[in-house]
């Protein structure tokens, strides 16, 4: 598939109700491909770090404990405008107003526990990608 790239995390409230398989069944029917995927549990120096631009935030401490309470499953995607496409068929960071047929709205418990997250340029989709890979375990 012709396109870009961006990075995709799959949370730890979707990895726990076994809706991985559900999560990318909805990015693949969006024309996204998934061209490197692993399971991690991250560790509180790696959610940290991946947030450290929200550091600043009231809720940074909650999103690190989150995102450290169980595997995540980090992704590569490619598709054309690989980033927006992402975003579109992810939905609304608050679950409450993401559109219908959106993965948060399907899946999403909560603004923090909403199910995925994914980069919002492409800019930080490349930052983001070497948080976790290395250019040889994406197979496009
Ligand atoms: S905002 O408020 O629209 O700027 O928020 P956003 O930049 O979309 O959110 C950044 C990430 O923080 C998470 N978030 C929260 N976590 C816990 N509690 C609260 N109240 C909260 N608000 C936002 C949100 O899920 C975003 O996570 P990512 O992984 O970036 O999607």
């Amino acid at each position: 598939m012709a396109g870009n790239r961006t990075f995709s995390i799959i949370k730890p409230d979707a990895t726990r109700r076994n809706l991985t398989g559900a999560v990318t069944k909805k990015l693949e029917d969006a024309g996204l491909r998934v061209i490197a995927s692993k399971r991690i549990h991250m560790t509180r120096e790696q959610a940290e770090g991946f947030y450290a631009v929200h550091k600043e935030r009231p809720f940074f401490g909650e999103l690190v404990d989150f995102m450290t309470s169980g595997p995540c499953v980090v992704q590569v995607l490619e598709g054309e405008n690989a980033m927006q496409r992402n975003r579109d068929i992810m939905g609304a960071t608050n679950p409450a107003e993401a559109a219908p047929g959106t993965i948060r709205a399907e899946f999403a418990e909560s603004i923090e526990a909403n199910s995925v997250h994914g980069s919002d340029s492409d800019e930080n989709a490349e930052i983001e990608i070497a948080h976790f890979f290395t250019e040889d375990e994406i197979v496009g």
